[in-house]
Formats: structure tokens, C-alpha cells, sequence
């Protein structure tokens, strides 16, 4: 498989209302998500979603074993998530910092739901349903916004907390989501 260029922000593909998965299973598809992992492990990433190969449906992916970045950060499952669907817990929200491997080199400071539930299926169309939290409810957040065609900086209130990693924070070395 390979490893595909990650469309940036100011591309068309990236606003557009990704569409539902119909077919499961199939040879392309499963060259697809081998596709979004290549691309996601060559950039350091902790999340995927197909519009940000040029891919419009409705496919994330995510994972996190440990990252420098969110050194308190829990353990992220690795996860294909089809067509899904979140559900709040409740209207609480916490900010927290967000990058973007559309938007490389900058951080921007995005409030997001601290609780949620997440609905849909894997690659083979077995049901996925969990209920979760903190940074894992924010990197599904994160990544199902892109088939929305939402990317982040739209989402942060005041852009005095959105900048280049560089300055922001000149110690860290980060990962992109
Ligand atoms: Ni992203």
C-alpha cells in the first residue's frame, strides 16, 4: 500500500460533506484503510479521515499508544470507525490543544465535549458503540468533524490560541492529528 499526501487546508476536498459507506469488505476498500494507516504512521499522526486523502466517506481512524505530546494522555485503541455517529454524554465542554495533519506545523486551543458516546462500525461492518472521555472523545471529535468538512481552527473562540507549534511551544516535539 501507500502512503498518500495529506490534503491541506484551502483545498475544496476538505469542506465537503463526506458520504455514507454502503459497501464493506471489499478489495479497494481495505486498499483504502491500508492507505489511511500508511499515511497516518508516516506522518505521526493519532487520527485520519478519508476526506483528508481525497477520499469523500465516511471513514476514521485513530490510535494512540503513547505520545510525547499528551504525556498524561490515555491509551487510545486503534480504531477504524465507520459512518459514525456521536452522541454527547453532556453539554460539558474542555479545551484542549489540537493539531492537525491538514494544518501542519500549528496548534490551536478547541473546546470539545469532555463525554461522549460513539457509534458505528469497523471494516467487516461489526457494530462499534463505546462510551468515552477526555483526550479519546477529543481526537474522535477531531476526526469525525472532517467528514463534516470541519477542520479545527474553526472551531477555536478566540484565534489568539492558534499558532505555529514553533512558537507556541519551542520544547516540544508533536504529533499531528
Ligand atoms: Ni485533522
Amino acid at each position: 500500500m501507500s502512503v498518500k499526501k495529506a490534503l491541506r487546508m484551502g483545498d475544496a476536498r476538505l469542506l465537503r460533506r463526506a458520504e455514507e459507506v454502503t459497501a464493506f469488505d471489499s478489495k479497494e476498500f481495505h486498499e483504502l484503510l491500508a492507505d489511511m494507516r500508511d499515511t497516518m504512521q508516516a506522518l505521526d499522526g493519532v487520527g485520519l479521515a478519508a476526506p483528508q486523502i481525497g477520499i469523500n466517506l465516511r471513514i476514521v481512524i485513530f490510535g494512540v499508544e503513547s505520545s510525547p505530546r499528551y504525556p498524561d494522555a490515555e491509551v487510545v485503541p486503534d480504531t477504524v470507525l465507520i459512518n459514525p455517529v456521536i452522541t454527547p454524554l453532556s453539554q460539558t465542554k474542555e479545551s484542549g490543544w489540537e493539531g492537525c495533519l491538514s494544518v501542519p506545523g500549528m496548534r490551536g486551543l478547541v473546546p470539545r465535549f469532555t463525554h461522549i458516546r460513539y457509534q458505528g462500525t469497523d471494516q467487516f461492518g461489526a457494530l462499534i458503540d463505546r462510551t468515552v472521555s477526555g483526550f479519546h472523545a477529543r481526537v474522535v471529535q477531531h476526526e469525525c468533524d472532517h467528514l463534516d468538512g470541519i477542520l479545527y481552527p474553526m472551531r477555536i473562540e478566540d484565534l489568539r490560541n492558534f499558532g505555529f507549534i514553533s512558537e507556541l511551544f519551542p520544547d516540544q516535539n508533536n504529533q499531528e492529528e
